[in-house]
């Protein structure tokens, strides 16, 4: 009895990702929302910064060079760094001729804190977030500002890629990019990334800014977003590239996941068109329950230790060679480590990890 639970409970844990993920390339084939041939909006774009002197110069170069209007942008940086960040930004920013203002924090307060102060100073219609150790790839910001010239549109994000780490990290990647287009197609993704993640200033206005309680400003907006009818989307035009840790890669994993889960449970209370239904109670499934169910059909197995259900704990590790599987159990003890981390701390200060140095040309 033991035994056929487990095996259920396997088959649940691979069955509805498996049965989301076709779904979700059912609606790839969807067409994009309009675009019209407006007016670029105006941008404020919030860099906050804690320590990042090694990557600012180049993140401004960077931004300064997407070919955007430069009177149509003004950056904000918002630092609380003790290695000269602010002053290698001001700067570039001169060398660059982009217009930049500098919010220098008296203490260090985390990033949400850091994007509320920015927000104040914002004057744009759109206002984009832009994490320091992350580049954009070619006209990022003129592509993703051209989404919003459909007034359904309210959020604009990017796919991403790691530009340095492991094989894991890269098929991870890879599903999940998929997954975050398909997704938006239907109609939004409630993943965004803090990388490039740009919001209509009047929605974020209603929404009283970004959250502080919960560690996924990004994500948790697209979908507070979603669920005031307007569409968070990121389409394969606008991409961004980031930096992976070189140590400490299982705990910004950990810290990652953590804020993941925070949004979904969070997010899981709202009310939602019924188009985002599917999308936002799946994803809540995925990361916030489904690790469950693989543990406990782990826990069963070794409880019931007959030859079968050895055979098939010894089955589920030799299928470890192959990538994209051992990419998905990875990723599924992170979560079951990030909930019971969320237990004691949200992780919404967190160390900065060793990231290695940036590539020297533009991307
Ligand atoms: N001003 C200020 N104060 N800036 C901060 C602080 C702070 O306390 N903490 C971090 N930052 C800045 C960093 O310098 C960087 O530019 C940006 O915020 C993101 O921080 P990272 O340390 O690079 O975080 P991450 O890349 O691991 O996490 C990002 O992605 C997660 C999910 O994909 C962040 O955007 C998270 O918020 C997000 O949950
Ligand atoms: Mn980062």
């Amino acid at each position: 009895m033991i035994l056929e639970v487990a095996i259920a409970l396997i088959t649940l844990h691979f069955a509805v990702p498996i049965a989301y993920y076709a779904t979700v390339i059912k609606w790839m084939k969807r067409p994009w929302p309009d675009v019209a041939n407006a007016d670029l909006p105006s941008v404020s774009i919030i860099i906050p910064t804690f320590n990042e002197a090694d990557v600012i110069g180049k993140r401004i170069i960077n931004i300064a060079g997407q070919g955007y209007p430069l009177d149509k942008m003004n950056v904000i940086l918002v630092d609380s760094s003790s290695d000269g960040t602010a002053d290698e930004a001001e700067r570039q920013a001169r060398a660059s001729g982009l217009r930049l203002s500098i919010l220098r924090e008296e203490e260090r307060r985390g990033k949400a804190e850091a994007l509320n102060a920015g927000l104040k100073l914002a004057t744009g219609d759109v206002v984009v977030i832009a994490d320091a150790d992350a580049f954009w790839g070619a006209n990022a910001l003129p592509n993703a500002m051209s989404w919003f010239s459909n007034p359904k549109i309210g959020a604009v994000s990017c796919v991403k890629t790691p530009l340095s780490g492991n094989s894991t990290e890269l098929s991870y990647r890879n599903l999940y990019n998929v997954l975050r287009v398909g997704e938006s197609k239907k109609f939004a993704t409630p993943i965004f990334h803090g990388e490039l993640a740009a919001f209509r200033r009047d929605l974020l206005m209603k929404l009283g800014g970004f959250p502080t309680d919960i560690g996924a400003d990004d994500s948790h907006t697209a979908t507070r977003i979603a669920a005031m009818g307007f569409r968070s989307i990121i389409p394969e035009n606008v991409t961004c590239a980031e930096l992976v840790p070189t140590a400490g890669f299982s705990k910004w994993k950990v810290r990652r996941a953590q804020h993941l889960i925070q949004n979904f449970i969070k997010a899981i209370r709202l009310e939602y068109p019924s188009d985002f239904k599917p999308i936002i109670y799946t994803e809540f499934y995925l990361h916030v329950i489904n690790p469950w169910i693989l543990a406990a059909a782990v826990v069963l197995l070794l409880m019931n230790h007959g030859v079968q259900a050895m055979a098939l704990l010894a089955a589920g590790l030799a299928a470890a060679a192959w990538g994209p599987y051992r990419s998905w159990m990875v990723q599924q003890l992170y979560l079951l480590v990030a909930s019971v981390r969320n237990l004691r701390s949200k992780e919404l200060m967190w160390d900065k990890q060793k990231k290695p140095a940036a590539p020297k040309s533009d991307l």
